[in-house]
């Protein structure tokens, strides 16, 4: 089975799983940082690392556009057509697609008075996200195991039915 094959090998899984905590901690972190700060004080020790974090943030989400280009073919395509963790799957894809559209109007906003709405949304749906991922792996994972039962398995046939 090829690492980025339909099933993730451990190699690939690894990878999106450390891209994608990267992104969803340093984006955090920097939320995080921000509540004590007086937004006045343009010197604060603080505001250097609040930097570093964004610099952070910004490299692993282009990383994280890479990975999930990655498992477009097999892994979304191939999971979807066989019906496999679809809601998760369908919710983390939906989800990660508004962040990439939300995250380029903070770079380019519309109009200067919508950014702040824009990086609020941004912010509330990344912190998010954090769930998604957990939800999309561990059903993953249940589903998968239900798949070695036999097909009339009670269990089985309650949770993803007779396919
Ligand atoms: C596909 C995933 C994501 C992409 C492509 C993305 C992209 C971006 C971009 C381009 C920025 C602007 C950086 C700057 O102003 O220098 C940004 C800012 C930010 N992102 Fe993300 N991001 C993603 C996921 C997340 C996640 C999961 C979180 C988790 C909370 C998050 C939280 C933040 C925060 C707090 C900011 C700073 C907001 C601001 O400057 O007003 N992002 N993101
Ligand atoms: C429609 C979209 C998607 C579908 C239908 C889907 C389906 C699945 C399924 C069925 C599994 C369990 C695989 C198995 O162990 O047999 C799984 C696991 C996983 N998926 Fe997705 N997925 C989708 C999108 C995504 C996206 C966008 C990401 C990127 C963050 C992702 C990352 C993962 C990871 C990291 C696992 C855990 C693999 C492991 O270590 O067991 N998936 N997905």
């Amino acid at each position: 089975m090829s690492s980025w094959g339909v099933r993730l090998g451990t190699r690939a899984s690894w990878l999106v799983q450390v891209v994608c905590w990267t992104a969803i901690l340093s984006g955090l972190f920097w939320i995080g940082l921000g509540w004590g700060l007086d937004p006045q004080d343009f010197f604060h020790p603080l505001r250097g690392w609040r930097h570093r974090l964004l610099v952070l943030h910004g490299v692993s989400a282009y990383m994280l556009l890479w990975v999930i280009g990655s498992l477009f073919t097999l892994h979304q395509m191939g999971n979807w057509r066989a019906r496999r963790n679809r809601a998760s799957g369908l919710a983390l894809t939906g989800a990660l697609l508004l962040l990439a559209l939300s995250g380029l109007t903070l770079y380019y906003p519309p109009h200067e008075d919508w950014r702040d709405a824009f990086s609020l949304f941004h912010q509330v749906l990344g912190a998010s996200t954090a769930l998604l991922v957990l939800v999309h792996i561990r059903a993953g994972k249940i589903s998968h195991r239900m798949r070695r039962l036999p097909r009339r398995h009670p269990a089985r046939m309650f949770i993803i039915g007779s396919s």
